[in-house]
């Protein structure tokens, strides 16, 4: 039986993911398949008022990674699962990844804390496919300064966001079959190119199922 796929895009602020966000979910439309298009922390009516404090409301590191897995919970349980059993495809903007790159990176967390939360909440569930947006960070910076209100965490320092990078990228040397790492200082032509390339290998494995 055809199950569907979950792909995750990641990055820093301003790495310029959003911008690929719906454009995937239109070539994997026209390629006929179904996408649910979603993001992290939020997907859900619950989520999205969790995403709303999280984003604005200053909190304690801890609460901060608890309440992005309490979402990511609901986000599982009331969206990404019933939509992959279904034969549905997933194209998550961000999921457990920037926890580990923000909350892991960032604030400091470490990885064992997060990886208890991890298999609380995802019970072994990971995408089949991570697009990991990567820019420098004088890049990232300069495309935030051109956006209105900065939110909490885009308010930080470039010292946070050097070790969310950092993060980041750790992670996919480590999960290097999961994690594709695409140069976003490359065009939108190019970059569309590569990913026009990964999302027709993930379709050809997904015949063989
Ligand atoms: P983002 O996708 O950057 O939203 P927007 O493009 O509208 O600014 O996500 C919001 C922020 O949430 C981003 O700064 C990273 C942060 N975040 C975490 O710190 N941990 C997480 O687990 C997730 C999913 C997001």
């Amino acid at each position: 039986m055809t199950k569907g796929k979950f792909i995750t895009l990641e990055g820093i602020d301003g790495a310029g993911k959003s911008s690929h966000h719906a454009w995937l979910a239109e070539a994997l439309a026209r390629r006929g398949q179904e996408v649910v298009l979603t993001r992290e922390p939020g997907g859900t009516p619950l989520g999205e008022t969790l995403r709303g404090l999280l984003l604005k409301h200053e909190m304690h590191l801890e609460t901060e990674a608890l309440l992005m897995f309490a979402a990511r919970r609901e986000h599982l349980a009331k969206v990404i699962v019933p939509a992959l059993e279904a034969g549905k495809w997933v194209v998550s903007d961000r999921f457990t990844d920037a926890s580990f790159a923000y909350q892991g990176g960032g604030r400091g967390i470490s990885v064992e804390r997060l990886t208890i939360l991890e298999d609380w909440v995802q019970q072994g569930l990971q995408p089949d496919l991570t697009l990991l947006f990567d820019v420098p960070l004088e890049v990232a910076r300069q495309r935030l300064n051109a956006s209105v209100e900065l939110d909490r965490f885009e308010q930080e320092k470039q010292d946070f966001f050097q070790r969310v990078r950092d993060a980041y990228l750790d992670r996919a040397a480590r999960f290097s079959a999961r994690i594709r790492v695409v140069d976003s200082t490359l065009s939108l032509e190019e970059i569309r190119a590569g990913l026009e390339t990964l999302i027709s290998g993930l379709l050809g494995s997904n015949k063989t199922i």
